[in-house]
């Protein structure tokens, strides 16, 4: 029996990426999937991909954009399993432009999908977790919400926020005594296709990280819940310098290729 074992587990965008990965994992180790996402297609190939495992897979379509539909998706899900025991928000999505360039209603999604969404899920699953006494609130953020870079104001700042959250949500709830985890992952670039094209300079010390890796580190920090998680570790470096003046800060940046990174940046063709 793993600590997952019939465990029921919500995850948002999980019909691609790392989402889809994760769902792979906890169903592997016992736990009832709650799989959204708006790719119907990749929802229901991620349900047949996990049909061999003893779990049970439920799919819901939902635009992670769309309060009522949140809500309205919530309360499906609550009326036909029952309160969730770890809720991941991970959908996200990039535009990958310069300030100028990004239309309007961009910018809005980034924020609706990557920020606003948080709220909105959690809101609607936390009642549950503190009726049953427990509860863990997974936020996928980003190494891009520590620290900012070109073509990515929307997406870094959305990501910020997302970090800010799990941070204020935690304290309340240590606050109100409420009975729940909180988790929040911040990555550097991962190969999923999400970010196809970004490029590093010292490979070595800011890798391009393989989701394969990325899911396993968020498996074991969730498993012992760990309040945070941001890899690679080099990205630590970020909270000393940010001591420096911001001339110097910004210099550092450029050598290390981050102002740059997003330079080739095509993102996922279709999208
Ligand atoms: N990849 C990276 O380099 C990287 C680095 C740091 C953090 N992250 C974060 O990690 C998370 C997962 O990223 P990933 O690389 O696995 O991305 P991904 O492969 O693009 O997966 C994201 C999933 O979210 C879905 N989604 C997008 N908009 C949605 C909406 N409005 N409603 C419901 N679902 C929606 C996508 O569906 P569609 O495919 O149909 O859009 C996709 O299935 C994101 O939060 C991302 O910001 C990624």
């Amino acid at each position: 029996m793993s600590d997952f074992t019939n465990q029921r587990v919500l995850i948002t965008g999980a019909a691609s990426g790392i989402g889809r990965m994760m769902a792979q994992e906890f169903a592997q180790k016992g736990a009832h999937l709650v799989l959204w996402d708006v790719n119907k297609a990749g929802l229901d190939a991620a349900r047949d991909e996990l049909a061999a495992h003893p779990g049970d897979v439920a799919v819901y379509t939902c635009d992670l954009s769309n309060r009522e539909a949140i809500y309205a998706t919530a309360k499906q899900v609550l009326d036909d399993h029952g309160p969730v025991d770890i809720l991941i928000n991970n959908a996200g999505i990039v535009s990958g432009k310069p300030l100028l360039e990004i239309p309007d209603e961009h910018i809005e999604r980034t924020f609706a999908v990557n920020t606003l969404a948080l709220f909105w899920t959690t809101r609607a699953f936390l009642p549950g977790m503190v009726e049953k006494g427990r509860g863990h609130v997974v936020t996928i953020a980003s190494a891009g919400g520590i620290v900012g870079t070109a073509r990515m104001t929307d997406y870094c700042a959305s990501k910020a926020a997302a970090i800010s959250f799990d941070e204020s949500l935690r304290l309340e709830s240590k606050r109100l005594g409420l009975p729940i985890h909180t988790t929040v992952i911040c990555p550097f670039y991962i190969s999923t296709g999400m970010f196809e094209g970004v490029k590093t300079r010292f490979a070595w010390l800011l890798p391009i990280l393989r989701p394969e890796y990325v899911v396993r580190r968020i498996m074991g920090a969730i498993r012992k819940k760990k309040r945070r998680l941001i890899m690679p570790r080099f990205v630590y470096v970020v909270y000393p310098v940010r001591l420096l003046p911001v001339t110097a800060f910004d210099g550092l940046l450029a050598f290390f290729g981050i102002n740059k990174s997003m330079d080739e940046f095509t993102g996922r063709a279709g999208h």
